[in-house]
Parts: structure tokens; C-alpha cells; sequence
């Protein structure tokens, strides 16, 4: 951000409105400590509560969370059983705490592979919190980035089989109308905790002009200060969405 040669304008560049975290590191945590995947898992949920807080307070509209990936069924069994667990006990916990701070809470993925016991925990948390107004918390669980553009793939096929649009008309507007998160501000922040610098099938359509911040905090570590540090690194960046800013290079310089 550079409001070019003159010095005359000092903007105040604009925070981020829509976050969103691939929160990595809880095997790594634990394995630190001598201790299972469980305790790390256990740790970073404990994490969520403070960031929600600290996002309100920094204006940040909405928080997504990649909390479970459509390959993480891929662990072993008790590690899934304990995560599964761990985000119902979230869910009937923090679900009221979200209503009376006016979170809207949704969860993004697919849903029927969990236990309708979870299912059911996941639609009441949404029922309860559905008219927060002062933030939303987006969950990514048994999310996965191609599941989410090839269910927007399918819904524009059922139109052009029921005769509603023509396979002409699909185009990247369409299908960007159909992945999840499409009736939200686009991601500005993709951050991931860990030192892993890749999206592990995480957020791939709606990343296109997302900016990356990698740190090596394992989750478990990851504080309102380490946020401060992704927002400060966010401002000093230029996003420049293919195009040139006003002054062209000079002002980039
Ligand atoms: C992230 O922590 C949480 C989930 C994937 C559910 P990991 O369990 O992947 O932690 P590391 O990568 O093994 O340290
Ligand atoms: C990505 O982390 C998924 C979540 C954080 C929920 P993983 O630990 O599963 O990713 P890889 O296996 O290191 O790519
Ligand atoms: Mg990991």
C-alpha cells in the first residue's frame, strides 16, 4: 500500500474483513511434550475462543477454520474418534457462548459422513446462532477444496439437465455463485500455523487472490499476538489483483 511519490496522502490501509486459518501443528505440540495427538488436538481447541474475541475486536468479519480435511479420515481411528468428540463437546459448549456474543456460527463440508449425533449437534448449534450479527465463525470439518468446486460442478449440472441454463452460460461467475462461502466477503488472510507452507486441499477456488501468511507456531502456541503479526504482515502487503495501482511501478517501488 503506497499512496505514491507526493507524500501527501497517509492512508490507513484497511484490515482484513474475512480470515481464514489452516490450524496446523497439534500432533507436532504434543510430540513436544512427550504426550499424544489427543492432548495437542485438546490444546488447540482451547485457542478458538480467545482468536473469536480478538477478531470481533479487530473488526474482522468473519473467521473459517479448517478444523477437520476430507483426507484427515485417513488417521488412525482413535485419533478420529477423539476429534470427532472433541468438536461435538465444542459444539454444545460454545454454541451459547456464540448467541450471546451475536456469532453466527456455519459449518462448511459434507456432513453425511459424520454420526447423526453430530449432525444434529452441528444444524442446532446453526439454528441457535443463526441471527448473530456481530461476526460469523465459519468451520471447515470433512472439508475439502475439489469436494467444494465439484459440488458446485454438480449443482450447475442439474440445472442444465432440468433445462434451467444452457451449458454455455457456465462460466466462473456461475460457479463461483455455488461454492460454499459465496454469500460472504472474499478471503483477504490465509493463514497456517506449522511451518507447512502448502493448502492441503483447503480453500482452493476461494484463495485465487487470498494473501498467504505461513508462521512456524504449532496451533497450540498460536495467540492474539501471533494474529497481530499475521494483520501486520497482511497491511504491508499490495494486492494488486492482476492489475497496476495508481502510479504504476514507481509507486510499488
Ligand atoms: C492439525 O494438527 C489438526 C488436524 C489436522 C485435525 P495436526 O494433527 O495435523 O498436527 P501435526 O501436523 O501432526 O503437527
Ligand atoms: C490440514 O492439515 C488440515 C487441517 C489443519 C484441518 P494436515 O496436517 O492434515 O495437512 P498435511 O497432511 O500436512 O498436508
Ligand atoms: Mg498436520
Amino acid at each position: 500500500m503506497s499512496a505514491g511519490g507526493t507524500g501527501a496522502t497517509e492512508y490507513e490501509p484497511l484490515g482484513p474483513r474475512h480470515v481464514a486459518i489452516i490450524m496446523d501443528g497439534n500432533g507436532r505440540w504434543a510430540a513436544n511434550r512427550g504426550l499424544s495427538p489427543s492432548a495437542g488436538h485438546k490444546a488447540g481447541v482451547e485457542r478458538i475462543r480467545d482468536l473469536i474475541e480478538a477478531c470481533k475486536a479487530r473488526q474482522i468479519e468473519v473467521l473459517t477454520l479448517f478444523a477437520f480435511s476430507s483426507e484427515n479420515w485417513q488417521r488412525p481411528p482413535a485419533e478420529v474418534e477423539l476429534l470427532m468428540t472433541l468438536f461435538h463437546s465444542y459444539l454444545r459448549r460454545e454454541a451459547r457462548k456464540m448467541h450471546e456474543q451475536g456469532v453466527r456460527l456455519r459449518v462448511i463440508g459434507r456432513r453425511d459422513r459424520f454420526s447423526q449425533r453430530l449432525q444434529r449437534a452441528i444444524a442446532e448449534a446453526e439454528a441457535l446462532t443463526r441471527e448473530g450479527t456481530s461476526g460469523t465463525l465459519v468451520i471447515a470439518a470433512d472439508y475439502g477444496g475439489r469436494w467444494d468446486i465439484a459440488q458446485a460442478a454438480r449443482l450447475l449440472a442439474e440445472e442444465v439437465a432440468r433445462g434451467e441454463r444452457s451449458a454455455e452460460s457456465i462460466d466462473d461467475v456461475a460457479l463461483g455463485e455455488r461454492v460454499q462461502l459465496a454469500d460472504l466477503p472474499p478471503v483477504d488472510l490465509l493463514i497456517r500455523s506449522s511451518g507447512e507452507q502448502r493448502i492441503s486441499n483447503f480453500i482452493l477456488w476461494q484463495a485465487a487472490y487470498s494473501e498467504f501468511y505461513f508462521t512456524e507456531t504449532l496451533w497450540p502456541d498460536f495467540d492474539t499476538n501471533e494474529l497481530d503479526l499475521a494483520l501486520d504482515a497482511y497491511q504491508r502487503r499490495d494486492r494488486r489483483f492482476g492489475g497496476r495501482n495508481p502510479g504504476g511501478l514507481e509507486a510499488q517501488a
